[in-house]
């Protein structure tokens, strides 16, 4: 065959743990219904979408924030506890949003160590001091996949100081299957300081539009709502957020198909030699001996049309996160690092 003639690899995004199914389908319908209102300012009270999720999380409105996916949210946080001259604390190898956001807000982010690529919450007390307003905790942990557990979560919130907020940022939970997942609105009816993130950009399919939440106590709730920015919900994220809660058989058959194929990711990636952690959410962590060779297996994907994200950012130079996809991508995926293997 000619280069002219050969046929490229269909893409395949595997890089931003996007749902690979898309959208919820009732979220877009809602979409098309309410195409003709973007010219309308959008509210601002968000009451609908809150007595939703207050209805399905059992809390009242008033624990409840509305912001533009947790990445806002993780601003307001910064800016409604964290002074000037505090900081910070968050595990090494995280979700790059927070220590983009400490940095932004121009406050100091101090890194606590990883133990077998797990946040080690022991490590991350000792790393807190006076001046730590604000932790961040990704649960289960982007990259690396893994869970703390409802334990853990528990022991912790006793022994942080009260004085710190402590961020349980729960974007996978509706992919996790694991029992020991933490009930963390157990948890906050002991603990005050404790702050919930959830975001419709993961399994409800939504990462384009923006929109996420916050759950906590009301004075908590209501400092970082005084750090929201006005206007930020669109009419349309607005209406797909409130349609998606409705749709519970997407979520369910997201989550389902998820939990067989990170598995078969999981069990087939090993038995090729790589080295994974046991993946609680939608994308599976792959540990390499060194940059190069990570960077070797990344363009080899590349050229094979798949597209991984590889954790520079995230304080991991040797491995890579792989979204988990549709059932024929990680097919693809498979067979692609069998050939590379080989
Ligand atoms: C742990 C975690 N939190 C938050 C986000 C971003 O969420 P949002 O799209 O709601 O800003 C991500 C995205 O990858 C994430 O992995």
């Amino acid at each position: 065959m000619s280069p002219k003639t050969e046929k490229l690899p269909e893409i395949i995004k595997l890089s931003q743990n996007e749902n690979a199914f898309g959208a919820s389908p009732m979220a877009l319908k809602a979409i098309k219904a309410n195409i003709d209102s973007v010219f309308r300012y959008p509210d601002v009270l968000h009451e609908e979408l809150k007595m939703k999720l207050a209805y399905k999380n059992s809390v009242s409105p008033g624990n409840i924030v509305i912001a533009a996916g947790s990445i806002a949210l993780m601003d307001m946080s910064i800016k409604a506890f964290v002074g000037f001259d505090e900081n910070v604390v968050t595990p090494e190898v995280t979700f790059e949003g927070y220590k983009y956001m400490a940095k932004v807000n121009k406050r100091a982010c101090k890194l606590s160590k990883l133990v077998n690529n797990a946040i080690s919450l022991e490590n991350v007390l000792a790393t807190c001091d006076a001046k730590t307003k604000v932790v961040f905790i990704a649960n289960p942990n982007n990259p690396t996949g893994t869970m703390i557990t409802h334990d853990e979560m528990y022991k912790f919130m006793q022994s942080a100081s009260s004085d710190t907020y402590i961020v349980s940022d729960e974007a996978y939970t509706e992919y996790v299957t694991d029992d020991g997942f933490p009930n963390s609105l157990e948890i906050l009816n002991s603990f005050p300081n404790l702050i919930i993130f959830r975001t419709f950009s993961k399994i409800y399919g939504l990462a384009g539009l923006r929109i996420g939440y916050a759950i906590a106590q009301p004075d908590v709730i209501s400092a970082l709502r005084e750090c929201w920015t006005p206007f930020s919900i669109n009419n349309l994220s607005y209406v797909a957020a409130i349609a998606a809660l409705d749709d519970a058989e997407y979520v369910e058959k997201c989550a389902t198909v998820n939990a067989v194929e990170r598995m078969i990711l999981y069990n087939e990636l090993m038995r090729i030699g790589f080295k994974v952690v046991e993946p609680k959410g939608n994308f599976i962590f792959v540990e390499f001996e060194t940059p190069q060779e990570k960077n070797r297996i990344c363009d080899m994907l590349i050229e094979r049309g798949i597209f991984t994200r590889p954790l520079d950012h995230f304080g991991q130079d040797s491995a890579l996160r792989i979204s988990v996809g549709r059932p024929e991508e990680n097919q693809r995926v498979i067979e692609s690092l069998k050939q590379i293997r080989l």
